[in-house]
């Protein structure tokens, strides 16, 4: 595996690949690697012949400084990791390569559609403003015919998808599904700044969502709504965000129950860790 850390090295090292007729798969990541970016890798080595994973801890899509500063970046472990893996490129790009006059905001507005605003975006303003300012900048760096992404972040995959859409780029978009922990925990490059009792509350997060999958034929959505966040309410240490059954495009809650595209999603913090999940219920 080649390690790369600027456009250039990797445009001279893919353009070659890309002319004798190889597809390029792009697993954009902020590295701390778990298997659920092991999966995305896996996928795509399925799907094309090269396969290039990004490790970059992105400024700018970060609301909280401390977050990005506390954000792991464990470089040597990342890297024996998709060593191991088979995957043939990885792109570690400085800050400066990325944002050249960081941190002087550079101009990123696109329309992603209302919502961008909802749920994480409410939480977290201009939050996918950045993804999607750093997911184009590695598009075009890159310049994959596929890029994969975790369904863990559901509504950063819809946002990637509506940017795709507006700028009319050539990219497909793969989402792949979550990789839970035995116990039903999301995996989820923050869980290492659990503690034992806080990795141990968090799994209600899962158990809610699990149930709203279970009784959505039988229950109501106020039944299901009210009784899952019970479920969660009932627990120390967690100060729920939100949980929502909504619809997987516009992301607003449902008012009558749907058989397609439906997603439950929730969002809570536990002890100082924020966490997310979903599930899709159908
Ligand atoms: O999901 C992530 O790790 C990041 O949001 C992404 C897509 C790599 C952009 O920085």
């Amino acid at each position: 595996m080649e390690v790369i850390a600027t456009i250039a090295e990797l445009q001279q090292a893919l353009t070659p690949l890309r002319q004798s007729g190889a597809k390029i798969a792009l697993v954009p990541t902020m590295g701390a690697l778990h298997n659920g970016h092991l999966s995305l890798v896996a996928e795509a080595q399925k799907q094309a012949e090269i396969v290039v994973c990004s490790i970059f801890v992105n400024p700018t899509q970060f609301t909280d400084p401390k977050d990005l500063e506390k954000y792991p970046r464990p470089l040597a472990h990342d890297i024996k990791m998709l060593t191991d893996a088979g995957c043939n490129f990885v792109f570690m790009p400085s800050v400066k390569e990325m944002y050249p006059n960081y941190p002087t905001p550079e101009n990123w507005k696109i329309d992603l559609g209302p919502a961008e605003f909802v749920l994480e975006g409410e939480f977290r303003k201009g939050h996918y403003q950045g993804v999607t300012q750093i997911v184009y900048k590695l598009f075009n760096a890159v310049k994959p015919q596929i890029a994969l992404f975790g369904q863990k972040d559901f509504q950063q995959v819809l946002m990637i998808k509506n940017m795709v859409l507006a700028l009319g780029l050539q990219v497909d978009i793969i989402t792949c599904p979550i990789i839970r922990e035995t116990d039903g925990l999301a995996m989820s490059s923050r869980n290492i700044h659990l503690s034992e009792a806080d990795r141990q509350h968090s799994l209600v997060l899962s158990k809610a969502l699990f149930f709203i999958e279970e009784h959505y034929n039988t229950k109501s959505l106020v039944e299901l709504t009210e009784e899952a966040k019970a479920i969660i309410n009932g627990v120390e240490g967690i100060q729920l965000d939100y949980l929502t059954i909504a619809n997987g495009d516009t992301l607003l809650p449902l008012e009558v129950k749907t058989t397609t595209n439906t997603v439950a999603l929730v969002a809570a913090k536990v002890g100082d860790t924020r966490l997310i999940d979903n599930v899709m219920i159908n």
